[in-house]
């Protein structure tokens, strides 16, 4: 079983595609087994974007992740952490395929890459960013047969 971190992202929150992501993530029989909404500060972003540093969009992506309220979740399943990333879709919406939640959803502004979601791309990053993102109390374990 793998862990990943999701975000919805400032975009996808004030769109209201919070349901919408949550629907696809469950659909594809993802479980979701930590959550919360919160306003991710310019440390936090500088921390979890902290690869990206130094790059032309840093600055841009900072101010974009700060912008609005971000739903934070940890998606546990098979393979989540690729499952999460195809349906996420490639990570610029203009190249995302349809179907894929930045293919329906996601477009580019001179600014910013509106792309709804954030998805971990490895175990490392996925390990790290939960760490951030959560306490380790927070992340529940539960039996889905139960009921
Ligand atoms: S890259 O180009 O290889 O560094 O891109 P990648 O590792 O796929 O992800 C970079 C993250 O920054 C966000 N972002 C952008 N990427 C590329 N170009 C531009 N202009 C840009 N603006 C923002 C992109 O969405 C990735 O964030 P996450 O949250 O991982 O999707």
């Amino acid at each position: 079983m793998e862990k990943t971190l999701i975000l919805v992202k400032p975009d996808g929150v004030v769109r209201r595609l919070i349901g919408e992501t949550i629907k696809r993530i469950e659909q594809k029989n993802m479980k979701i087994v930590a959550m919360k909404m919160i306003r991710i500060t310019e440390p936090l972003a500088k921390k979890h974007y902290k690869e990206h540093e130094g790059k032309p969009f840093f600055n841009d992506l900072i101010d974009y992740i700060t912008l609005a309220p971000v739903v934070a979740m940890v998606a546990e399943g098979e393979r989540a952490i690729e499952i999460m990333r195809k349906i996420a879709g490639k990570t610029n919406p203009d190249e995302a395929s349809p179907g894929s939640i930045r293919g329906d959803y996601g477009y580019n502004t001179p600014r910013f890459m509106c792309n709804v979601i954030h998805a971990s791309d490895s175990e490392t990053s996925a390990k790290r960013e939960i760490n951030l993102f959560f306490k380790k109390e927070e992340i529940l374990e539960y039996n889905t047969a139960v009921i």
